[in-house]
């Protein structure tokens, strides 16, 4: 089993070397910007939680890559006031390895566990009554003498989080009472959250130069965080910048070929593909993952959401299809 993180306040052992996203995220529903119904709900859940003395609902987070499900799973925690257990499905292979986790879990404390589409069945079916009854079924002894024993387990919390919540079987969705859907960022909270890391990194950086990162992130905040610390590269090379402005965000961004609302290289590539070979489509996931060299799921779960968002792709009964924005932008960047 990929060993646990486990997250609180203060780390201990060599969990208490943070990763550079670690180090950034906020640490309370306070703190943390944007979302607003999401943390509106939880905000009830956790208070309601904390004022019968019980363990917060199970909570399934679903949305594309980079919006913020550990870090709010890790706010749950903080508010709580209980430890955070980290692991994702593909650790969790073995049913000792998820048995493991939850009994050594404490009462209250959270089980996160990321890509909860990849359980396997064997681990999903150990789930259901932990999560409905806090009871784990589990076999020991082998063949002929193998018996089935019964475990209680204190009240806890799992957190699921998934880009894929249509992947998820219907009873382990069913189980959780609590389903939230983290959206794209918009446009000032994202320049809030590229103010507040430039901050957290000891960065001057201008409004308008956060605000130009902001745009060119694809609605993500690990995104934005990551445009950040390139343009940083930039301004540390050139040596002699005090205060980051947005034609320094211009030239860093160029330099990795994001372009100027946000889209990369395989953005433009998937864009592109229907355009020159199969005039906008519509065309099938399969032949596009292909012609591609993309795996489906990376394509489906990473690529197309923001492209969905912006209205330059369509899902259609019969594929994918470009739209006459999504021409419009990719005719643009091609001539220029
Ligand atoms: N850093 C990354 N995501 C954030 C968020 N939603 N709020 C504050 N800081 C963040």
């Amino acid at each position: 089993m990929g060993r646990p993180r486990m997250v609180d306040g203060a780390p201990q052992g060599e969990e208490k070397r943070l990763s550079k996203e670690d180090s950034l995220r906020p640490k309370s529903l306070a703190d943390y910007i944007g979302q607003s119904d999401l943390k509106q709900v939880l905000g009830i859940a956790v208070k309601a939680a904390i004022d019968r003395g019980d363990a917060l609902d199970h909570v399934l987070l679903y949305g594309p890559p980079g919006l913020g499900k550990t870090t709010m799973a890790l706010v749950l925690a903080e508010e709580l006031g209980v430890k955070c257990r980290i692991t994702s499905a593909p650790a969790l292979e073995r049913p000792r390895d998820i048995v493991g986790l939850l009994v050594n879990l404490q009462p209250r404390e959270l089980l996160f566990v990321d890509e909860i589409h990849r359980l396997t069945k064997v681990a999903e079916e150990l789930l259901y009554p932990a999560m409905e009854d806090r009871r784990l079924d589990i076999t020991v002894g082998r063949s002929s003498s193998a018996r089935t024993r019964t475990l209680d387990l204190p009240p806890f919390t799992l957190v699921g989080a998934t880009t894929r919540a249509g992947a998820l079987s219907s009873p382990l969705r069913d189980r959780f009472g609590l389903t939230q859907r983290l959206e794209f960022y918009e446009h000032d909270d994202l320049q809030a959250i590229v103010e507040r890391t430039a901050s957290l990194m000891k960065l001057a950086v201008t409004p308008t130069a956060c605000l130009e990162i902001a745009r060119r992130c694809r609605g993500t905040p690990r995104i934005a965080n990551r445009l950040l610390r390139r343009v940083r590269d930039v301004a540390t090379v050139k040596g002699d910048i005090a205060l980051i402005d947005s034609s320094l965000v211009d030239e860093a961004l160029k330099l990795h070929r994001v372009d100027a609302i946000g889209l990369d290289a395989s953005d433009r590539r998937l864009l592109q593909f229907l355009l020159q070979k199969y005039g906008g489509g519509p065309v099938g996931l399969e032949t596009i993952a292909a012609g591609l060299g993309e795996d489906i799921s990376t394509l489906e779960s990473v690529v197309e959401p923001f492209l969905l968002q912006l209205g330059f792709l369509q899902r259609t009964p019969r594929g994918r299809l470009l739209t006459d924005s999504g021409r419009l932008h990719i005719t643009n960047i091609e001539a220029s």
